[in-house]
């Protein structure tokens, strides 16, 4: 008996649901395996989680022994701690008293003092430990507080800061006199403008540059004209990946809003390059290359230092083999890559990421520095993609604004920097980069371990990450240490130490120094006496049973109101 053709048609069409609920279901799945199995990598989650954790902190008896240490080794902490305060106290008078003044009317102020450190802590420490948020003057590797303290500056301004301030001082002053007949005028450009876009071509590689006024608007506009031209709606990032604080490349916590065409993925992963493989709704990848550093870790600070599981190592060679494998995909499959090099361009070598890891990008953003000390972002690309009007539809455009892009100050600063990047001295600088920084790592590593101090530095070039090498719930006590030694560190502690090219090998000696006598000042101060049976994994379990003791208690006392 033959099958009614209706029957058979009802069975092909059941075959061909099947087989594309099959695909679906298969890249679903492959989404999944490319997401990273922490919490960094599952943005959604992560902002749940973040959302159900309960304020609570030390009192003061705990806030020293929440590790259970014995008495003896409490009251060697209360005792540094409280010498610490006394020194703060009077060495950063001023500095102190006009940071508390201003303070309250500065809502940035009110959110680094709070995290500086882990919130049990942090009220505790902000009441007697407070170094205060001004400084006077720079000069060379120093900064000057209104105290008069000399602090060398491991800040680096936040990356800017590659070539030495004395530097940015004389390209915004040569900068500024060259352009001064001109003054504000925006809309029309300075012939200044003329030269950079040369040199910005030459660097990059690329056919065309836009200017912006921070590195988040040049990764923003990076992001608009990849889906403009692909017509495609996501753009992939990697897990932990900075590329500024617009919504889109930003997901999770810290950010309200869900941003749901962003695909957060595993990096230098197979199951990531066999997604940009196999989805269609793929406009654009974002590589920070400073994630070598630190693959598929967010960006390390002493407020998540709850232990010492922080690590972080830079292999060149693996990392240059991941982004080359990531080329090829994206060439394949005409999906846009965009370096983000607005924090390493012009720092990790002189032409940027692609020039260090041998591997060219569609389109490059960078930042900071280039604006020689005054505010700048940047996009450099290939002619079509940085199009952004069509000729056959001349009413589907891409915009891209900003008030100040292309300010005659900004573009005569950045003229001034480009201008002596070229110069026999900063290209010396540039020579040896890596050979310089990594042996400056292992010098300090080595004084360290030849003292047997918990501490470790890991390094991609100049820019530097602290790690610590037995579990410890106080290891963000370190940066106060520093900072008594005169080394001034960015609000997020010792996940970040910057230093700026012209630093000499006698300035790095002195850092060096006064790096290993905090250690060792913090270590005979008890804080870094552990249990014998104290892991990483157990004190993560303490805070969790902390979390849930709180919610817990949280959850009755609401209970009880109601
Ligand atoms: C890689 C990267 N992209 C983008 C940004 C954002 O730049 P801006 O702070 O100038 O907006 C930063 C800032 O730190 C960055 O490091």
């Amino acid at each position: 008996m033959g099958i009614e053709p209706a029957t058979l048609a009802l069975y092909a069409l059941g075959a061909i649901a099947l087989a594309m609920l099959l695909a679906t279901l298969k890249t679903r799945l492959e989404l999944s395996l490319a997401k990273h199995r922490s919490v960094t990598g599952h943005v959604r989650m992560a902002r749940r989680i973040a959302s159900l954790v309960p304020f609570y902190e030390y009192d003061e008896a705990h806030f020293f022994r929440c590790d259970d240490a014995p008495d003896e080794i409490a009251a060697r902490r209360r005792a540094g701690f409280m010498r610490l305060s006394h020194l703060y106290r009077e060495r950063f008078a001023q500095t102190v008293r006009r940071t508390a003044e201003v303070a309250p009317g500065i809502s940035d102020l009110q959110f680094t003092g709070a995290y500086r450190v882990p919130f049990q802590f942090s009220r505790f420490v902000r009441r007697h430990l407070t170094a205060g948020a001004f400084v006077q003057s720079s000069a060379g590797v120093t900064l000057t507080d209104l105290d008069g303290n000399h602090l060398y500056d491991l800040t680096g301004s936040y990356g800017v800061n590659v070539l030495g301030h004395d530097f940015y001082k004389e390209c915004m002053a040569r900068g500024q006199e060259r352009v001064r007949e001109l003054g504000p005028v925006l809309g029309a450009y300075h012939p200044v403008i003329a030269a950079n876009v040369e040199r910005l071509k030459q660097i990059s590689g690329l056919d065309e540059v836009s200017f912006h006024m921070s590195g988040t608007e040049a990764v923003m506009q990076a992001v608009r004209l990849a889906r403009y031209h692909t017509r495609r709606s996501h753009l992939v990032r990697f897990c932990g990946a900075y590329h500024g604080w617009w919504g889109d490349v930003a997901p999770g916590v810290g950010n309200p809003q869900p941003a749901n065409e962003t695909y957060t993925l595993r990096e230098m992963s197979e199951a990531t390059l066999r997604v940009l493989r196999n989805r269609r709704d793929i406009a654009c990848v974002l590589v920070n290359p400073l994630q070598g550093l630190h693959p598929n870790a967010g960006a390390p600070a002493d407020s998540g230092l709850v232990d010492s599981a922080r690590g972080a190592r830079f292999d060149r060679a693996a990392y240059t083999d991941w982004l080359e494998r990531l080329r090829a995909v994206c060439s394949e499959r005409n999906i846009v890559l965009i370096f983000d090099e607005v924090f390493v361009g012009f720092r990790i070598a002189a032409g940027g990421a692609q020039e260090y890891f041998g591997v060219a990008a569609d389109l490059v953003t960078y930042g900071k520095t280039l604006g020689g000390g005054l505010p700048i972002g940047v996009l450099c690309g290939r002619a079509p993609l940085m199009k952004r009007f069509r000729d056959d539809r001349p009413v589907d455009v891409c915009f891209a604004r900003g008030t100040f892009n292309s300010h005659p100050y900004v573009m005569a600063a950045m003229h001034e920097f480009l201008q002596r990047l070229e110069t026999p001295e900063v290209r010396a600088l540039y020579r040896d980069l890596d050979e310089v920084w990594d042996r400056r790592a292992q010098r300090l590593n080595q004084r360290l371990r030849d003292e047997r101090l918990p501490v470790e530095v890991a390094n991609l070039s100049s820019i530097w990450t602290v790690c610590y090498t037995q579990p410890s719930r106080y290891n963000w006590m370190l940066q106060y240490y520093l900072r008594a030694e005169g080394l001034a560190l960015s609000w997020v502690g010792t996940g970040r130490l910057i230093f700026s090219l012209n630093y000499t090998d006698a300035d790095f000696d002195a850092v060096a120094d006064r790096f290993v006598a905090a250690a060792r000042a913090m270590r005979e101060d008890g804080w870094w006496w552990s249990a014998p049976s104290t892991t990483n994994k157990s004190i993560r379990q303490q805070i969790l049973r902390e979390i849930v003791a709180h919610r817990w208690s949280l959850a009755r006392g609401q209970e009880k109101a109601t």
